[in-house]
């Protein structure tokens, strides 16, 4: 669910009419609905009553420090992965008192920043990552507070570049190593065990591979809770969001005609597998869903520049690329495209959707289905909050893209589009160029 519908002919988000966004702040421009997150984020904290929960939003889906002040507000927690994102959460006006810093690779200078702010833990994924933590505690006179990473080994089913939980990832400890890798922790002396975490990937449609995992570490979780009286259990994110019927998803009754046996993920149906599970462990569960928080709680609005009609292939080529959404580059995916403005007396359109960029990887769709439209109107690229912007870069020399938060009938810029000057800020020719 959603809220991102046609009112009349116009696509609007809440209250909200799109193309008097485009208008004044320019294309290509992410648009989010603060309603739809705040949605999200109540339906999944209903879906799992009945635990303690701490939602801790993966931030790396989207960190413009409007949205982060937003779940902020709501009572999320934030699983971050860097310095940066420490300093995002800051910045926003919130603490990391209630997120986890999780990631392979922490910095010395990031796991002090993250003492120095109270993190709630640090999601260890590593035994050299224990020794770092530890001697970083002990130079400031602290206990680090961790949990573990287990690595289940279990097929989450999902891209291959976006599957974390098989042994052969770089993630975690093996079941069958945790047990040591907890004594150890337990010997350190500026360490302090705390709870225990896993994550198996992301853009999950089912739910049979998180209650795998959840079956096959429950046993584990409850010695760790005897053995060193643990507290938590992360169990990650990766809940699936649409992507193939996205505007039609925002309805009810699109969910009321899918057959019961392929209904999508919900956060009810999540949680009704896995709080019997979960229960008897008696233990505060965490969250890390990023995508399912925000993903269809954007768009990203382009404009069309013009449509080319080839020999037996039509481009349509618009003013958003790879760059500002790299998903359909990196990883094949699918996004909705639809126009800004609905017309059924307009005929239909199969084009190839493409970017200005001089790749032929600068490819939204091919051979897409959508009304014709050409140069000048306005379309929406669906589903686009999450590893969206987060993921955009200014190749070919493009700005970053501008950012905008819908709140009913409000709207603000929450990021400016980026300038040529602000681009080539950091940049300078050498003396011996010169
Ligand atoms: N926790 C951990 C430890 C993670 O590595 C991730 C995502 C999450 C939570 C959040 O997963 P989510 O709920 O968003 O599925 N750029 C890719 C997705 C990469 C996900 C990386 N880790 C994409 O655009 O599909």
């Amino acid at each position: 669910m959603h809220h991102f519908q046609y009112s009349g002919h116009n696509l609007n988000c809440e209250s909200v009419d799109l193309a008097a966004v485009a208008k004044l702040y320019g294309t290509p421009t992410y648009v989010y609905s603060a309603a739809t997150m705040a949605d999200n984020y109540t339906r999944l904290a209903r879906g799992l009553a009945g635990l303690d929960v701490q939602l801790c939003f993966a931030m790396k889906a989207n960190s413009n420090i409007a949205i982060l002040r937003h779940f902020a507000n709501l009572g999320a927690g934030f699983d971050l992965v860097s310095g940066g994102e420490i300093r995002r959460v800051l910045a926003a006006g919130s603490n990391v008192k209630t997120s986890v810093f999780a990631g392979v690779g922490k910095t010395e200078a990031e796991i002090k920043l993250a003492l120095q702010n109270d993190i709630f833990a640090f999601h260890v994924e590593s035994e050299p990552e224990l020794a770092r933590i530890n001697h970083v505690a002990g130079t400031l006179g602290v206990r680090a507070p961790i949990a573990i990473r287990i690595n289940p080994d279990v097929d989450a089913h999902t891209h291959a570049k976006i599957t974390t939980g098989k042994s052969g990832n770089k993630f975690g400890i093996p079941l069958k190593h945790a047990a040591a890798a907890y004594e150890a922790a337990s010997k350190y002396p500026h360490i302090q065990i705390k709870g225990v975490q896993m994550h198996i990937g992301s853009q999950l449609t089912s739910v049979a591979p998180f209650v795998e995992a959840v079956e096959k570490v429950a046993p584990f979780v409850a010695e760790l809770k005897a053995q060193y009286g643990i507290t938590y259990f992360s169990i990650g994110g990766g809940m699936g969001i649409i992507y193939k019927d996205a505007l039609a998803s925002g309805e009810q009754a699109w969910w009321d005609a899918q057959p019961a046996d392929q209904r999508p993920l919900t956060p009810e149906s999540y949680g009704a597998a896995l709080v019997p599970l979960l229960q008897p462990l008696g233990l505060k569960i965490l969250l890390e869903h990023g995508r399912f928080m925000v993903g269809n709680a954007g768009v990203l609005l382009s404009r069309v520049e013009h449509l080319k009609r080839g020999a037996g292939k039509n481009f349509l080529i618009v003013d958003a690329a790879m760059n500002d959404l790299v998903r359909p580059a990196m990883y094949d995916s699918y996004h909705e495209i639809v126009p800004l403005h609905r017309d059924s007396s307009r005929r239909a359109l199969v084009a190839d959707i493409v970017g200005p960029i001089c790749e032929s990887g600068d490819c939204f769709a091919k051979d897409r289905q959508l009304q014709e439209v050409g140069e000048g109107e306005l379309v929406a690229f669906m589903s686009a909050g999450a590893y969206g912007y987060a993921m955009a870069n200014r190749y070919n020399t493009r700005a970053m893209a501008a950012e905008v938060l819908v709140k009913g009938s409000a709207f603000e810029l929450i990021n400016a589009r980026e300038t040529f000057e602000q681009m080539i800020a950091n940049e300078k020719i050498p003396a011996f160029l010169k």
